[in-house]
């Protein structure tokens, strides 16, 4: 069975039972900051789960894109992947546990042909919060399972949610597949024995878990439920894991194309090679952006441990390239919008390509002169090589050298305490550290002033900035909306001074000479009898002379390319600017 046909038919299944199909929402979660991804199919339905109308009514049915980064080192055995699919239908206070596990039981065994003989299932044995649940597994009797394949399990196995921190969960019951071909299923369900797949799950959200990890009963029942399409299509088609499915084999191939290495002898490089590869697509095709932070430095950890396997493998230059092809092409129906960015993604992920390639070698062989690992070590090769901890750690591993995490944390801690210390302390011009990105976001911001007023006038002065390591948030006077042309030449302006390369120089002197240099900036006596004043160019040539504390670059062409992101109202006659290098 092909990827494509499984998604369909589980769709139509719930379709046919009265569910509308909904599409697959973002990977970044819309109203939840607690996490930084969408991990299942109800995680976009959170608002719906706590009670409020969905416009396409009570019975739906996706599926939806998901990212667990949880189980990342599992990834490369036969079933833990970090992007994946997940097939689910809901019950927004309509159907309860009954109508779930037929369905569930009818797809399963009717849709999908699944012999009896080959399932197993598990049931919530019950703890001080909500009681074992026999009725689950009554259910499962009164359509023929047999007892002896159904397993009550305690909370960390059959409970699921909240997908953050508070929100719907509940008891859930698993399904399982008895994944070997050429061994029959035992008789008796063993739930430690890995060749049970867990296929399907469906959740019973009659409970919501509060700040205070309280479980409240919820004011409505629903029915969560989800299904791998990976896992199931893997065992649909006698294979025992996923990477030899439709959704996986077009990239391996690529891979053995590319490295002249057989995937046989590279089974794991090659699943996890692949594997980072595609959740990169999918997270870069989003709109996010390598970085130091959050969702950002996921896709970063992922690009560069992608980037030394291809080395590895002695991949050619530019084999991300090539992958990110063989995952667009291989989700071109089911997610058109891989294609649709595939130029911007190419561009991310060259640009990724770039930066570690250069650090990389050298971090290597100063790696190579190790002969074990302190926490200081991980730090250097961290800072200064930008090697995410997984990356040193495998080396290590590989090398069979001891690694001390726990004085790397700390080394992070204090790092990470001291920028924070920067950011208040000096940088009071909005700056949330003093780190490259954010430093070269702050020279934009200089040059960003400059070429709005060049393109609107002199009456546009700066009201306020928030700059992080990701993007500058820029507040001006400026009474109306920017038209996009507006925009381009500010965008053109900025971009031009970058090409030119000029330098930006910093010169300490007092207040009359700066305001005499007409330079920008809060001419009031708190900045003290001398004040600092960043130029970018030189002589009568300057395009920006700012009264400022920096941190500032050094020149211009190092800040890549300028793009404002969006440009709306601040407050009355103030506009906002968002915008990021690239
Ligand atoms: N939300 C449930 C899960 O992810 C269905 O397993």
């Amino acid at each position: 069975m092909k990827s494509s046909e499984l998604r369909q038919k589980f769709l139509d299944f719930f379709a046919k039972h009265g569910h509308k199909i909904i599409p697959s929402a973002s990977l970044i979660p819309e109203n939840d900051p607690t996490v930084l991804f969408t991990t299942a199919g109800m995680h976009p339905l959170v608002p719906y789960l706590l009670g409020q109308k969905h416009p396409e009514g009570k019975r739906l049915t996706s599926s939806q894109k998901c990212i667990r980064t949880g189980d990342i080192d599992d990834v490369g055995d036969d079933t833990h992947v970090t992007f994946f699919e997940m097939l689910g239908n809901w019950s927004l206070g309509d159907y309860w546990k009954e109508d779930a596990m037929k369905m569930s039981f009818e797809f399963l065994t009717k849709e999908l042909g699944i012999p009896l003989g080959r399932l197993a299932f598990t049931c919530f044995a019950g703890d001080k919060n909500a009681p074992k649940d026999e009725e689950s597994a009554k259910i499962w009797e009164s359509l023929g399972v047999k007892k002896e394949r159904i397993a009550f399990l305690a909370k960390e196995d059959n409970w699921w949610g909240p997908a953050g921190k508070t929100g719907p969960c509940g008891p859930d019951t698993e399904m399982f597949y008895w994944k070997l071909n050429d061994k029959p299923a035992p008789k008796v369900y063993d739930p430690k024995d890995k060749n049970w797949v867990e296929i399907w799950n469906d959740v019973f959200m009659q409970y919501v878990k509060d700040e205070n990890g309280n479980y409240l009963g919820a004011s409505q029942k629903n029915v969560d439920t989800g299904m791998g399409l990976e896992r199931t299509l893997a065992v649909l088609n006698g294979k025992e894991n996923v990477y030899e499915t439709d959704l996986f084999e077009p990239i391996i191939k690529k891979i053995e194309e590319l490295s002249g290495k057989k995937y046989e002898d590279n089974k794991k490089l090659f699943r996890i090679l692949a594997d980072h590869a595609k959740a990169s697509v999918f997270l870069a095709s989003e709109g996010i952006v390598p970085s130091n932070v959050e969702q950002g430095y996921i896709l970063r950890r992922l690009l560069r441990r992608a980037i030394r396997y291809g080395r590895i493998l002695q991949m050619p230059e530019d084999f991300l390239t090539y992958l990110i092809k063989s995952v667009v092409a291989i989700y071109k129906d089911a997610c058109p919008e891989l294609a649709e960015n595939e130029d911007g993604v190419i561009f991310i992920v060259r640009q990724e390509g770039k930066k570690f390639e250069k650090t990389l070698d050298n971090g290597l062989r100063e790696f190579g002169k190790l002969e074990s690992v302190s926490g200081k070590d991980a730090f250097n090769l961290y800072q200064t090589y930008g090697f995410p901890i997984e990356i040193t750690e495998e080396l290590a591993r590989e090398k069979g050298l001891k690694i001390d995490i726990e004085e790397f944390k700390k080394e992070l801690e204090k790092h990470q305490e001291l920028s924070r210390t920067a950011g208040a302390g000096m940088f009071k011009g909005g700056l949330a550290d003093a780190s490259l990105e954010t430093t070269k976001l702050h020279t934009a911001a200089h040059l960003m002033l400059a070429g709005l007023r060049k393109v609107l006038g002199e009456d546009v002065y700066q009201k306020g900035s928030n700059i992080t390591a990701e993007r500058l948030r820029f507040d001006f006077s400026y009474k109306e909306k920017m038209t996009g042309g507006q925009l381009k030449d500010v965008e053109n302006f900025v971009n031009g001074i970058i090409k030119k390369d000029l330098p930006v120089s910093c010169e300490e002197m007092s207040l009359e000479k700066a305001r005499e240099l007409n330079a920008m900036g809060v001419f009031e006596s708190k900045y003290g009898e001398k004040v600092k004043v960043y130029t970018i160019g030189s002589g009568d040539n300057a395009v920006s002379r700012e009264i400022c504390g920096g941190p500032h670059v050094g020149r211009t062409g190092i800040l890549g390319h300028f793009r404002i992101q969006k440009e709306e109202s601040s407050s009355s006659g103030v506009r906002r600017i968002k915008a990021i290098l690239e």
